[in-house]
């Protein structure tokens, strides 16, 4: 029973992220992890939890790779972090110039953070300052219904997930939204966007989109069309267009990064999450060389862009990133994650018995399908539990049921979930 003392030590001192700590006491169990291994979480009381949402997404290759911890050990013995204003290491210099090697060419500079708000707070800052060295007067930013960006105080002017924002909106940026697409159906969309750019253009410095899947926002998954067609149309109109790919990109999609499967190629590109496989906190942007060019000007200018944190560029991390794009390039993660993406589809085809489970849908490594019908708007909630007690970590968005799982998941684990989900489900007929 070391789970329990462990539990009411933490509630003494800790106030959880994403979390009403209110639930902890009856609704929602905390859980102490003792060790984490591939696809397991494990806790002290010796149960094990099948990590179906990679953690908060961040965890490809699963916990604890032999190969990641590897890298990540010779590199702590060399060089743990050093400020990243005015000094440099191997780790990043590797790192950001494979990262550009990834890349389309327009890609080529990187600049780094620490976690994926900030990356999406550099992007918007970036895109300002480059508006105002070149005499543009736009001061708003454009993003879709239903985004999720982060949750700073920029990340959340763009983002719309009412929950995460209410509370603040007085405080938050001047924003345009342009109505979400969803699958193939996205004319509306596109034409929002026409009128906003129509009788906004000037005051607009960029639109921001995660292409393909918005995932906070209940994973709705969008056409590929539409990031083309939103897209081109910015940037023809001399709107910068941000994508943040901080939860989709390194694969997660069905290519290596999303913007690949789209035939357009945005000026600001955000990634974190994956790119250490999960063991540390990483981000960055990566922009072209206009935009490098319009802050590159003698100091007495003052056009240097004047962001940083503490632990930008931590060799630790880095490492880490570098590991995660070996295991890239040993493998063909992304061919097999075709593979594991078309089970996983079969697998979970049962779930359709359930006259509640609709809208069922798969891109890449994310599967999602939502419960309707229900008046309990936290169905989801039981799904959660009633998965841990079946030994699956799963949490649901609302009442939005989805699998993101590290891409070394086998056959058997899917085929369990699925059995699982499928009892879970057939509580509720
Ligand atoms: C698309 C997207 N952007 C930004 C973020 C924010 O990243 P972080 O939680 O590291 O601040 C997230 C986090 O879930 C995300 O999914």
């Amino acid at each position: 029973m070391q789970n329990n003392a462990l539990i009411l030590e933490d509630l003494k001192y800790i106030w959880h992220p994403c979390t009403q700590m209110h639930d902890h006491l009856e609704k929602i169990p905390l859980i102490p992890i003792e060790r984490a291994n591939g696809m397991y979480l494990y806790d002290f009381d010796g149960n094990k939890y099948l990590d179906c949402i990679s953690s908060w997404w961040v965890n490809i290759f699963g916990h604890s790779h032999p190969y990641i911890n590897q890298k990540l050990k010779e590199q702590i013995d060399k060089l743990e972090h050093i400020i990243f204003a005015g000094f440099t290491h191997k780790p990043i210099i590797e790192l950001s110039s494979r990262l550009i090697n990834l890349l389309d060419s327009k890609l080529s500079k990187c600049f780094y953070a620490d976690n994926g708000s900030s990356a999406i707070e550099v992007a918007l800052k970036m895109a300002y300052a480059s508006c105002v060295y070149q005499g543009k007067k736009g001061n708003k930013f454009l993003s879709l219904e239903n985004a999720y960006h982060g949750e700073t105080i920029g990340a959340l002017s763009v983002g719309d997930v009412g929950i995460y924002k209410e509370v603040y909106e007085p405080i938050l940026l001047q924003t345009l939204k342009v109505k979400e697409p969803k699958g193939e159906d996205f004319e509306e969309s596109l034409s929002s966007l026409r009128e906003i750019i129509k009788s906004h253009k000037d005051e607009i410095v960029a639109f921001i989109l995660e292409p393909l899947i918005q995932c906070a926002g209940n994973m709705n998954m969008y056409s590929a069309n539409f990031v083309y067609e939103a897209t081109k149309l910015c940037q023809e109109n001399g709107i910068y267009v941000i994508f943040d790919e901080i939860a989709v990109g390194f694969g997660r999609t069905g290519s290596m990064f999303a913007y690949e499967q789209c035939g357009v190629v945005p000026d600001f590109l955000c990634l974190s999450k994956g790119i250490s496989g999960g063991y540390l906190p990483l981000s960055v942007v990566v922009v072209g060389e206009e935009i490098y060019n319009l802050f590159y000007a003698p100091y007495e200018e003052h056009r240097a862009f004047l962001h940083s944190h503490s632990y930008t560029g931590n060799a630790l991390a880095c490492a880490c990133a570098n590991a995660v794009l070996d295991l890239f390039s040993k493998e063909d993660v992304i061919t097999n994650n075709k593979k594991t993406s078309e089970y996983i589809w079969e697998s979970m085809q049962e779930l359709r018995r359930f006259s509640f489970v609709k809208n069922m849908r798969i891109c890449g490594m994310v599967f999602a399908f939502d419960l309707e019908g229900f008046d309990n708007v936290r169905k989801g909630l039981e799904v959660f539990n009633a998965g841990l007690k079946r030994g699956l970590l799963l949490r649901p968005l609302g009442n939005t049921i989805y699998l993101m799982p590290p891409y070394i998941i086998t056959k058997e684990q899917i085929s369990h979930i699925a059995n699982t989900l499928k009892e879970i489900l057939s509580t509720f007929a």
